[in-house]
């Protein structure tokens, strides 16, 4: 395996309001996309590019839960280091805890609700011979005023700001930090913003005012900052389409196949039933053990795991956590969009 020096950071706290009720009961960064929580994308990621040594930054609720889930990183070929932020003070409080884990090295940022398909190898190559203070990686997007926004001017970035009124530019800075120690400094003389938390982007705009010495690499393949439930079901999307190779192909356990008459771009997990006269898909991810009886249509959504639908209901774009039981009244068939927390119980 292709193993280098650098050192990874995941950041895995956050309020994560814009998800609530599903982040009422654990960490946004684990809720699941395609079956699979969305920040082991990133240690995926960052694994593929040879870093092995990862801290993580948890806190607050549910913070146990990504403990008991990635345990020392073995599992998934990794060596993790837990670092505990007592309140989500923002994301370059959330680094600067890091100080004494990168121990003078250049590293690597990765928000745990980003998802890029592409590899970040080259980029982190490009990184490791650049003499840069930071890279930051941008991506187009079409909402400039949602994200942190890079002004480029002669192939050097000129400017960052956060969330601009008046976007000039629609290149966003993504949750993927190429860093120097010199970071630590600048956040150590940073104010806390009028969210009272110290931004990233304020400490590199600072970093940028002091040595104009950051460099920028533009994805242009799928990269998607998940802070909605909206953003959660589009990156669902993409990567059902990207591992179910053909429109009709769909990602079964074994232990669930006895059930099954599916459309394609979906996922299912271990020991569900799903009637056979049911239409699930396309683009939908279903947990394990889970059952869906006769005559319900879900399409463009995911159902995690241990839930019961019933009742002909008809479902689409929805997110249902895990232990939900919905019964429709096998009458109405309009379709329905759901956003429901862990556990939930309807009876239409
Ligand atoms: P955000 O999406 O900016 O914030 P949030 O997760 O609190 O969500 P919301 O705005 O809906 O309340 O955070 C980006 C990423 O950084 C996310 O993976 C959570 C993480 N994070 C921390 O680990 N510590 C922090 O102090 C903050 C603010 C974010």
């Amino acid at each position: 395996m292709y193993v280098i020096k650098m050192k990874g950071i995941i950041l895995h706290g956050g309020h994560g309001t814009r998800l609530r009720p599903l982040t009422h009961t654990g960490p946004k960064q684990l809720l699941p996309i395609a079956n699979k929580p969305m920040s082991q994308y990133c240690i995926e990621s960052i694994k593929g590019a040879g870093i092995t040594e990862i801290a993580i930054i948890i806190g607050g609720l549910g913070a146990n839960k990504v403990r008991d889930y990635y345990g020392n990183g073995e599992n998934f070929g990794v060596n993790l280091t837990y670092i505990e932020q007592d309140e989500p003070r923002g994301i370059a409080h959330a680094i600067r805890l890091c100080k004494e884990f990168i121990n003078n090295e250049k590293f690597l940022v990765f928000l745990g609700d980003n998802i890029i398909q592409r590899p970040i190898t080259d980029f982190i190559d490009n990184f490791t011979k650049s003499g840069y203070d930071a890279t930051v990686l941008l991506c187009e997007v079409d909402n400039p005023s949602r994200f942190g926004i890079a002004d480029i001017e002669n192939k050097k970035i000129a400017k960052i700001t956060e969330k601009p009124k008046k976007p000039t530019s629609n290149l966003a800075v993504t949750g993927i930090y190429l860093l120097t120690p010199l970071i630590f400094e600048i956040i150590d003389n940073l104010k806390p913003s009028w969210r009272n938390e110290l931004e990233i982007t304020d400490a590199l705009d600072n970093l940028l005012k002091q040595n104009d010495n950051i460099g920028y690499e533009i994805i242009t393949d799928y990269w998607k900052d998940t802070g909605t439930p909206e953003d959660i079901l589009n990156a669902n999307r993409q990567v059902l389409e990207h591992i179910c190779t053909r429109p009709s192909t769909v990602i079964i356990d074994e232990s669930s196949k006895d059930w099954i008459g599916l459309k394609g771009h979906c996922i299912i997990g271990k020991n569900c039933k799903i009637d056979k006269s049911a239409t699930i898909g396309p683009h939908v991810s279903i947990g394990d053990n889970t059952i869906i009886s006769s005559d319900v249509v879900i399409e463009n959504s995911i159902i995690m795991s241990g839930c019961k639908i019933d009742g002909g209901l008809n479902i689409k774009d929805s997110i249902i956590s895990a232990n939900c039981h919905l019964h429709g009244n096998n009458k109405d068939k309009t379709k329905k969009i759901f956003l429901l927390g862990e556990g939930t119980k309807i009876s239409l």
